[in-house]
């Protein structure tokens, strides 16, 4: 997978740095290209000589080209870079990277790229977790770099805790998977459910919700922006598809969209239900329309299927399901529990007691929970935005 990659390798001071010698080996034996920017500090725990001996390129750690009176090699290298990794990261570099200072020619690198860049930071545990240090840290992602956190274990100090660089092979794991995930889901299917689901009582009248459809018809352009080919059964709705790689089953009823689900699953990579399917349905419905007759009416209802469980059961390995709680009270015991009880590998929770989040909105306010009890909270963002960070968490996911 790292096959041709180009890999800038930025090593600080650190005696983790010994470490970088196995990185860069593990990314040559992948036929990755790699490149070593190393600080002068850098230099007091591992020779250059190693790493440009193991990286087959020479190390850079100064502005200039030989003779050449060049000055401009943190541009070159930025530019040059598929990724940039800084590993290990001390404590310095971090905060002088989190603040802009460049007064080295990995720094410089770091402001001039324009390639995703991953920090992988290493120092002793009281530094890590020290306000400072952590504050420069989600400076950091909160630019878009990517953390891959320290490990636990015994300390160059002695100490035991949080602060020992990253495993290379963890780091190349992390790497292979933003390389993977680049692919977004070419040659996937994805079926998505959408909208409200009607149950009719007679020829005229039904119930229904007021799902407008609006999520699952922007989670299903959101995917297929990502390659794949989308299968959206949809309840009723005035929503539109613009994308060509959706194609729309249009359906009424929950027994409808059970069906249609039924057919499209087992040739589903990926299977989000985003549907407000009735939980019940009438049990007759009545062949012509119903007369007024009594203060009061009654109708005997049936429970529908289940759709998202049913499809939970005979789920094969590799096929990923995600649902959706709509809740209004206990809402991450609710949505837990219904992770648990569909079988779904993810599901997005929405309460009703955020503004501008659920049905009919523009806008929603999410809550990821997955089934190895990751929890990612999200802002309020237009629909079309959410669906997008929906779809990157699945493409995360299947690539893990
Ligand atoms: N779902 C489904 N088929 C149903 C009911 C729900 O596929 N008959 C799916 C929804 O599309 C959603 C998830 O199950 O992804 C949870 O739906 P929700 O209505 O919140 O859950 P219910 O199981 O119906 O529980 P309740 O209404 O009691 O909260």
């Amino acid at each position: 997978m790292l096959r041709g990659k180009k890999i800038l390798l930025g090593i600080s001071g650190s005696i983790a740095a010994y470490k970088a010698a196995m990185l860069t080996r593990l990314f040559v034996k992948q036929e990755a290209e790699v490149k070593v920017i190393m600080t002068d500090t850098a230099k007091s725990f591992i020779t250059p000589l190693t790493l440009s001996t193991l990286s087959k390129n020479p190390v850079y750690s100064t502005f200039e080209k030989d003779d050449t009176g060049i000055w401009n090699n943190h541009v070159e290298l930025g530019l040059w870079a598929d990724v940039l990794i800084i590993a290990p990261a001390s404590a310095n570099t971090i905060a002088k990277m989190a603040h802009g200072i460049c007064d080295n020619l990995l720094l410089a690198t770091y402001l001039s790229a324009k390639c995703p860049v991953f920090v992988a930071p290493a120092m002793d545990l009281d530094m890590y977790v020290h306000p400072s240090n952590r504050s420069n840290l989600e400076q950091l992602t909160s630019y878009g770099n990517k953390l891959i956190d320290a490990g636990h274990g015994e300390l160059a100090s002695g100490l035991m805790g949080q602060g020992r660089l990253a495993e290379p092979e963890e780091i190349i794991e992390k790497i292979d998977t933003y390389f993977s995930s680049q692919e977004g889901l070419q040659g996937k299917q994805v079926m998505i459910t959408a909208g409200p689901t009607y149950e009719a009582i007679d020829p005229v009248r039904f119930i229904g919700n007021h799902s407008s459809g609006k999520m699952g018809y922007a989670l299903a352009e959101a995917a297929a922006m990502q390659g794949a080919t989308v299968i959206l059964v949809s309840g009723p709705t005035s929503m539109k598809i613009k994308h060509p790689n959706v194609i729309i089953k249009p359906v009424t009823t929950a027994q409808e969209m059970y069906d249609a689900c039924k057919d499209t699953f087992p040739n589903s990579d990926i299977s989000i239900m985003a549907a407000a399917v009735a939980d019940y349905s009438p049990e007759h419905v009545h062949q012509q329309k119903i007369k007024k007759k009594g203060d009061t009416y009654q109708i005997a209802m049936v429970k529908t299927k289940d759709i998202a469980a049913e499809l939970g059961k005979i789920k094969k390995e590799g096929q990923i399901t995600v649902g959706f709680a709509l809740e209004t009270e206990n809402e991450l015991q609710n949505a837990n529990k219904k992770l648990l009880s569909k079988n779904f590998d993810m599901i997005v929770l929405n309460s009703l007691n955020d503004n501008g989040a659920g049905f009919g909105h523009d806008t929603n306010k999410i809550t990821l929970i997955d089934k190895d009890n990751n929890t990612a909270v999200f802002e309020l963002k237009d629909k079309v935005q959410v669906a997008k960070d929906i779809i990157d968490a699945i493409i995360l996911r299947t690539h893990a």
